[in-house]
């Protein structure tokens, strides 16, 4: 029989001592998820709604006891919509706080960096709402919740055509977000598959606070509609301008637009405008939904978005991996996530296919003043 050298015996119990802290934290004070969003900055209004949502199915888990027997703790770093601090977010949940899964970002370009760190690291990652088709195909450890570009921008683009009556579109782009550009071409296949014009496009950066150049260009293709899928911050911005050079026609979005800001201005550039987006508390029509919709008022003294409404979904569709993985070893959550079928949550019923996406349905939701309309609610086919 091999008789260890104390060489050997050294390795080993080193050895035992690193893949134990490579595992996730699972001790008297519970298991802990890590959250990663935008709490400050252009986009806060994205990482402070979601956050609203995920402490409600937070509050009800350790309310019934938490899951496996034990607490389950959230720690959220702020990525301040920035994409390095994104990585680094991320970076510090997993080494820091040893967490066992993550859910996080909004903005799909965030979610692009953080969620290369989680693969790399195999710790699971749910986003609640980056629409992006490329954030689930970084590979096995990225999931999320919600509806996908491809069929955002097509409802929107069939929405133009064919309740707007609109034929000719112009579209205006932030080249710097995956998500923007995504939309973009999205919408720009849907609505020239249904015979309509894109008669223009242009772009902006993030930074930018003047659009008078691309703006002109715009209207001097006499488009009836803008397509602008951009996130609310330089939307405000945008509209203002826009309307500020006469532009009378409608202004159209997608899920970016959402923000509990978007219709706290007192100016009405943006009313009689439509977007889309994952939830709205009118469309709420299962008894999840609605105890959600409840809760969520109780607690904020506000409506509940689509960024709530999927924060909280993607805390259900994680805590509920954990309890079918039965440990809170990070690979078998994995494997949990991976086999979600039939979750039922705020903004419908959450399975997950092949790609790791789920498949939802879209609100179509109209900007009044002080508040939203909701619209319609489009499945998918
Ligand atoms: N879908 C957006 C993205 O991928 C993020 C977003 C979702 C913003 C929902 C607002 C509401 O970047």
């Amino acid at each position: 029989m091999h008789h260890l050298t104390r060489r050997e015996l050294l390795q080993a119990a080193a050895a035992a001592t690193l893949s134990g802290s490579l595992g996730c934290k699972k001790s008297s004070n519970g298991i802990t998820i890590g959250l990663y969003l935008s709490l400050t900055g252009d986009k806060a209004d994205f990482g402070i709604s979601t956050r609203n949502g995920i402490n409600i199915a937070l509050d009800e888990l350790n309310a019934a006891g938490g899951v496996l027997g034990q607490r389950v703790r959230v720690v959220a770093e702020d990525t301040r919509g920035d994409s390095n601090e994104a990585a680094s977010a991320v970076t510090r949940l997993i080494d820091r706080e040893r967490v066992c899964g993550i859910i996080g970002e909004v903005a799909s370009t965030l979610s692009l960096a953080g969620g290369r760190i989680c693969q790399r690291r195999g710790i699971p990652m749910i986003s609640p709402s980056s629409t992006n088709p490329a954030v689930t195909q970084i590979g096995d450890c990225v999931f999320r919740v919600c509806f996908l570009d491809p069929f955002q921008g097509e409802v929107m683009a069939r929405f133009a055509k064919n309740s707007l009556h609109v034929s000719r579109v112009a579209i205006f782009k932030d080249q710097g977000s995956a998500y923007s550009t995504g939309l973009a071409d999205a919408f720009r296949t849907a609505f020239t598959a249904l015979g309509g014009q894109v008669v223009d496009t242009q772009s902006y950066r993030e930074t930018d606070t003047h659009f008078s150049a691309q703006i002109s260009s715009m209207l001097s293709h006499q488009p009836e509609a803008l397509f602008v899928p951009g996130y609310y911050a330089q939307l405000a911005l945008i509209a203002r301008e826009v309307r500020g050079a006469g532009f009378q026609g409608r202004m159209l979005g997608g899920d970016g637009w959402s923000s509990n800001t978007l219709t706290q201005n007192d100016d009405d550039k943006l009313v009689g405008d439509f977007y889309s987006e994952g939830f709205a508390p009118e469309g709420a029509t299962t008894p999840v939904a609605q105890r959600f919709v409840q809760k969520y008022r109780e607690k904020y003294r506000i409506e509940p978005n689509g960024l709530a409404a999927l924060g909280y979904d993607a805390a259900l569709v994680m805590f509920d991996s954990i309890r079918r993985a039965g440990s809170a070893d990070p690979a078998q959550i994995k494997r949990a996530i991976a086999a979600t079928r039939g979750v039922n949550g705020a903004t419908g019923t959450i399975s997950l296919n092949a790609q790791r996406d789920a498949v939802k349905s879209a609100v179509i939701l109209e900007v009044r003043e002080n508040s939203v309309r909701y619209r319609e609610t489009v499945n998918p086919t």
